[in-house]
């Protein structure tokens, strides 16, 4: 394997490897290195066609994270990024400029469809995992975007005002738990923390990411997030994105001024070249091991899991395809006549569904989809009425006939890539008026309805919810959308999907300090009480918790058993039984609280899940680890993690605001490792 030698390189050769040839390759100093191609996005391959630059390749629309986070499976993330890996190496892209792992601090962000959770433990869980997919195909990735890029709105001049717990426990802590995975890079983001733009951010770069972190890769810019190429270079960023004219020039100029020395330069070249040799070493390793065929099938299966049920009044799902064949008789007649049941499926969504939110991580699929109305209608026998959105206008009136004569009327509603996108910010976390009315009129006229809700993170359904008997968060769900919808509801396949995120009642539920109005600043004052754990010490009731999604199956939870297996390591183990008689996957959570610490801490954290499968009447007993991380806070006095001794509460249940199982420990280390005993 070829080793560089720095000393066959001219300054200039140098400088040039620190800022793209382009805008998606690595520079070649003149042909002396090999160069690495890199790619979008995080929920698929967005590779540009170089021979029509403004088009990108076509490529699977897997669901976008947030929805592969609402699987709660692991396993899937880890498969997720092998099958995008497999279009990186079809398509010649070197590292995959993904995952985002940024924590949805706001409903309102444009790109959390991007993200995994409000969570950090769930969202360093899903990073690990999802590099590993696709760094085990020798494809790299970039963890992004570095760091506290919470908001879209001014994204590239709002300084996020951050404390240092809230840093560590929240914001830095999915990036700490992805260097398990070992990401090839790691990309900074385009906005100051605490004043200094990430680029050039030299405590957060060099004395948090490689210092306390232990990142040995290469660090990138976010494209253009690189505004004064000395401090970056000062900084320790190893490579600037795009191609930066002049970035040549400065950073020779700063060697000769002895702004720079050559040293600084040759560091940060060390790392750019320690990557290439690392992409040559990885690419005799590379082959595609899955079909198109094959890779749409897992955007479906994935899809399947990650899609929630939020609400099932009197079980109307799943759809049957005749009166009487699922125990549940038609309204007008009594004992199952037989007779086919009538759907009516409203909305143009139904034969163009969104799949995902705007921007660099929009994927162009090639998959043609089959009408949702249509699946239904094949894997249901039933007799069902679709009709498009602009029939409303037309015909609305007969659009109430159609419901009223229907057994139940279907809604597919939401948005897409016009209302969540990079770059900006939604101002409102509700669909639109037009819409909620829709929703209220066409119900007030059905017999039973269900809402299908297209978005890419909370929506505010207060105005509508009660006048509706199921609703589906759907979500930004990828090409395969159709089909695992459809065999979600005609109970082909059973919901197991939770949320990664709190849904609020209402906007005016959420954080809202934090702007300060200066247009400079986002102040961070919620510091460490972020999603549920800002909800929990506000005492604020929500629409649907952190944890939260339904299933056609229904689990008991049981016997809560602690065991100690070291000073900070503890084996959990509980039952869960499956009372009903359809088989499930229950997402089970394990919480930790810190009864009495000398620091404010959140009510409860998530420090462990498990997703298992059990069939009917089956009692399953499940196992999780807690260790050291599962109970320390980020000490400032100490700038570390640290672990206070005393007791700790575990809550044990299938979401954040459901946790039937309570038990407690004791952390008893050695005196001497405390600090402020009582
Ligand atoms: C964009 C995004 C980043 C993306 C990069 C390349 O601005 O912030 O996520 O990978 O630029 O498109």
């Amino acid at each position: 394997m070829k080793n560089y030698d720095l000393k066959k390189l001219t300054l200039e050769e140098k400088c040039a490897l620190l800022t793209g040839a382009n805008g998606w390759q690595t520079d070649g100093a003149n042909g002396k290195v090999k160069t690495v191609w890199v790619s979008d996005g995080p929920s698929g391959l967005r590779m540009h066609n170089p021979e029509k630059q403004e088009e990108t390749f076509t490529a699977t629309a897997m669901p976008t994270c947030h929805v592969l986070a609402n699987t709660w499976n692991l396993k899937l993330a880890y498969e997720y990024g092998a099958t995008i890996a497999d279009e990186c190496i079809y398509r010649g892209a070197d590292i995959l400029l993904a995952p985002g792992v940024n924590i949805k601090r706001t409903p309102l962000c444009g790109r959390n469809f991007e993200y995994f959770s409000e969570d950090p433990y769930v969202s360093g869980k899903f990073a690990v995992e999802y590099v590993k997919g696709l760094q085990d195909k020798g494809i790299g990735t970039s963890v992004k975007h570095y760091c506290a890029n919470n908001s879209e709105y001014d994204r590239c001049h709002q300084s996020s005002e951050v404390d240092e717990r809230a840093l560590h426990e929240v914001y830095l802590k999915p990036f700490e738990m992805a260097m398990e995975a070992k990401p090839w890079t790691v990309m900074c983001s385009y906005n100051p923390v605490n004043g200094v733009y990430a680029s050039e951010n030299k405590k957060l770069l060099d004395t948090v990411l490689r210092g306390q972190l232990g990142f040995d890769g290469l660090i990138m810019s976010d494209w253009g997030a690189v505004h004064n190429p000395v401090r970056a270079v000062e900084a320790t960023l190893d490579l600037c994105m795009p191609h930066y004219d002049g970035y040549v020039e400065k950073l020779t100029a700063a060697v000769k001024s002895g702004k720079l020395t050559e040293k600084q330069i040759d560091e940060r070249v060390e790392k750019v070249l320690k990557l290439v040799e690392k992409n040559e070493k990885a690419k005799p390793t590379r082959k595609v091991e899955s079909t198109e065929e094959e890779r749409h099938a897992r955007a479906v299966k994935m899809a399947e899991e990650g899609i929630v049920l939020l609400k099932n009044e009197g079980g109307i799902l799943p759809l049957k395809g005749v009166c009487g064949d699922c125990g549940k008789q038609s309204e007008n007649c009594a004992d199952g006549c037989g007779e086919k049941k009538k759907y009516f499926v409203y909305g143009s969504i139904s034969e163009c569904p969104y799949l995902s939110g705007g921007g660099s991580g929009r994927v162009q699929t090639a998959f043609k989809q089959t009408a949702l109305h249509t699946l239904i209608a094949e894997k249901t026998g039933a007799e069902v009425d679709h009709r498009s959105d602009n029939q409303w206008d037309r015909d609305w009136r007969g659009m109430y006939h159609i419901a009223y004569d229907a057994d139940v009327t279907i809604v597919p509603i939401g948005h897409g890539d016009g209302v969540e996108y990079e770059g900006d910010d939604r101002m409102s976390i509700r669909l639109t008026e037009a819409q909620e009315d829709r929703i209220l009129k066409i119900a007030a006229h059905s017999h039973k309805t269900v809402v299908l809700v297209y978005a890419g993170s909370a929506v505010d359904m207060s105005r509508w919810i009660d006048a509706v008997d199921a609703v589906v968060f759907v979500g930004f769900a990828g090409e395969g959308v159709n089909e695992a919808l459809s065999a979600l509801l005609c109970g082909e396949e059973n919901f197991s999907g939770k949320l990664t995120e709190t849904f609020p009642l209402t906007l005016e539920d959420t954080y809202k300090g934090g702007d300060t109005k200066d247009g400079e600043t986002d102040l961070y004052d919620d510091g460490i009480f972020v999603g549920y754990r800002y909800y929990d010490r506000a005492g604020k009731q929500v629409l649907y918790p952190f944890g939260y999604g339904l299933s056609y199956a229904k689990f008991e939870y049981s016997n809560l058993k602690i065991e100690k297996k070291g000073d900070t390591d503890f084996e959990i183990s509980y039952d869960i039984t499956n009372v009903s008689d359809v088989a499930g996957k229950e997402v089970s959570q394990v919480y930790v609280k810190d009864v009495s610490a000398m620091v404010h801490r959140p009510e409860k954290e998530l420090k462990a899940f498990s997703k298992d499968e059990i069939l009917p009447h089956e009692t399953k007993t499940v196992r999780v680890a807690l260790d050291y991380s599962s109970f320390a806070y980020y000490s400032t006095a100490f700038d570390k993690w640290y672990v206070e001794n005393g007791w700790f509460e575990i809550y044990v249940g299938g979401s954040s605001r459901e946790l039937p199982l309570k038990g407690k420990l004791k952390i008893e280390l050695p005196e001497d490792t405390q600090y402020s005993t009582k």
